[in-house]
Parts: C-alpha cells; structure tokens; sequence
C-alpha cells in the first residue's frame, strides 16, 4: 500500500494523535510530489543488501548514513525532544528519512501554507526537499527506528519559520513557482 497522507486539523491535543479532519481529507501521492516531497517504498528487512537503495542512493548521491532509534527508553528528555522535533523549521538541504521499523508522523506545508501529514511506516523512504517548512512526531506507538541518508558531511542544523530570507527557502519557493508555470503552459 502506498503512504497515507492527509489534512490535519489545527486542533491542540497530543501530536502524536493522527488529527483526521472530519471527515477525513487524505492526500495524494501526486499533491507530495506537487510540493517536492519524493517517495519510495522499499523491502526494510533486507536494507543492508537492498539493491533498489543502493541504487537510489547512489542516483541522488546519498553517501552518508546512519540509524537513529527513537523511543523513551533510549532518547534523554524524550518528551521535550518530541517537543523540539514538532517545531516547525527548515534546513538547508535535503531531509532523507528511510522507516526500517515503528512509524511516526512529518508534517510539511503544501502551497496554500495547509498542514499535510505523511504517516511513514517500514519500508516508506521520503525526501523533503531543501526549503520546505516541516516538523515531524512520533505516533502512539512511541517507537520508530530510522535510517539518515546525506549527501556529504551530515548538516542536521534546523532554522525555524520564519526564514524567507534563507537561500534554500527562496530557491524552494521559486522552484515552486517554476513548476505552476510549468502546468499552465501546459495546457
Ligand atoms: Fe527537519
């Protein structure tokens, strides 16, 4: 089954709950990749011989990697790092994130600024491109094990919104903007 995504509402309550508007407002492969997030669905029980991911990262020049376990037991200040991975932020490069166990939760923001959540599980590998505004949470069930792709020496460093001055927040919006003129000469 492909990724589920879909409208949030802006209800306060636990991040870590799906937040369906109601009735449910689910959103497409084709909206993601409307606003340059890109997905794979790959065999996570043989990722250390995936021939698909190694081709994939050697496309897009993903030499870096490396695994991150996220649950209580073994994150410090687990709550207020869940906090701290929920507030809405950018980077200057790509995020590469590749579920191999658990799930949880990134929220980008389409082009009408609407909160779209990806539910990512085992096996879902998604890139966020540089510039988009995002913030990610673990689900309920507490626990996701996940692999780190970078091209180069790893920049984890976030930049909160807002940050419309940032280079890879201009370029984003421009390639954005690029794209709609894409479609309209299209038709
Ligand atoms: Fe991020």
């Amino acid at each position: 089954m492909a990724i589920e995504a879909w409208f949030i509402d802006e209800s306060d309550g636990d991040q870590r709950l799906p937040h369906h508007r109601s009735p449910p407002e689910f959103v497409s492969l084709d909206h993601l990749a409307d606003v340059g997030v890109l997905y794979w669905k790959l065999n996570p029980s043989d990722y250390e011989n995936d021939e698909e991911l190694r081709k994939i990262r050697e496309a897009r020049g993903y030499n870096y990697m490396d695994l991150l376990d996220l649950c209580p037991e073994k994150v410090d200040n687990y709550e207020q790092k869940l906090k701290n991975f929920y507030t809405e932020h950018i980077h200057g490069d790509e995020e590469i994130r590749y579920c191999l166990e658990g799930s949880g939760y990134f929220d980008v923001r389409d082009k009408e600024d609407r909160w779209i959540r990806i539910w990512i599980k085992p096996g879902d590998l998604i890139v966020l491109p540089a510039g988009i505004y995002h913030r990610f949470t673990l689900d309920t069930s507490n626990y996701i094990k996940l692999m780190r792709l970078f091209v180069g020496e790893p920049v984890w460093t976030a930049f909160n919104r807002p940050q419309e001055d940032h280079p890879a927040r201009k370029q984003y919006t421009g390639s954005l903007t690029e794209k709609a003129g894409v479609a309209l000469a299209a038709h």
